[in-house]
């Protein structure tokens, strides 16, 4: 097996995600190890999930710098420290600089709570509610300088159910975003997924759509 993929992580809460990435590393389901989670705020349940798993950590407070760019840069610093193969956004509830977009181009991912291009942004669970939409799921997309506009790389759908609370779908989504983003971690880490010219490339051939989940490898 080729060397490990090295992720950092960056949260700003519960970090359940972060879990189910830290677990499936533990496992060698996906070839990577966690070279740091940083998170923007202290005092998170992320924060223990990974000190527990012995994986360093740091928390960088966006109060503490003047503006957004300040904030990012202090960011990229500690980042580059690792000299990640990938940068992990799970549940980090920051808007980034283009300047910090651009730095970690290709090699820069998150996980939105929402089929995209559907319902960028927040409270997306009660936004599809009130459509009346019969489906919602989480989406993985590598990072762009438009907020969650960047290509998808794959879905996850959940029913909507009748009388849903956005609670109850939220934690319907949670549970399918825990299979979906280690799985399409592990993809990278054994480089069959790219960013080139702002196209996907898995398993060297353009991706024209999202891969959906379940996926059949
Ligand atoms: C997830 O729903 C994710 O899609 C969104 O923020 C939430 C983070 O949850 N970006 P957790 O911190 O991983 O539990």
């Amino acid at each position: 097996m080729s060397q490990p993929a090295s992720l950092v992580v960056l949260i700003s809460g519960s970090g359940s995600n972060l879990q189910a990435i830290i677990d499936q590393c533990a496992d060698k389901h996906i070839n990577a190890s966690i070279c740091r989670v940083i998170s923007n705020k202290a005092d998170v349940k992320g924060l223990t999930r990974a000190e527990d798993a012995g994986i360093a950590t740091q928390v960088i407070d966006h109060t503490q710098y003047a503006d957004r760019e300040a904030f990012d840069a202090a960011l990229i610093e500690v980042i580059d420290q690792c000299n990640p193969d990938l940068v992990v956004l799970a549940g980090f509830m920051r808007i980034l600089t283009e300047g910090f977009v651009t730095h970690f181009k290709g090699r820069l991912i998150n996980i939105h709570p929402s089929l995209l291009p559907k319902y960028q942004g927040l409270n997306t669970h009660q936004r599809a509610i009130d459509a009346g939409d019969s489906e919602a799921g989480a989406s993985v997309h590598f990072v762009t300088e438009e907020l969650d506009g960047g290509p998808v790389i794959a879905q996850a759908k959940v029913p909507v159910e009748a009388n849903d609370t956005s609670e109850a779908l939220a934690k319907r989504v949670l549970t399918v975003e825990h299979g979906i983003f280690p799985a399409v971690i592990g993809w990278f880490a054994d480089k069959r997924l790219q960013l080139d010219n702002n196209q996907i490339m898995f398993d060297q051939k353009t991706l024209s759509q999202p891969i959906n989940w379940p996926f059949a490898d």
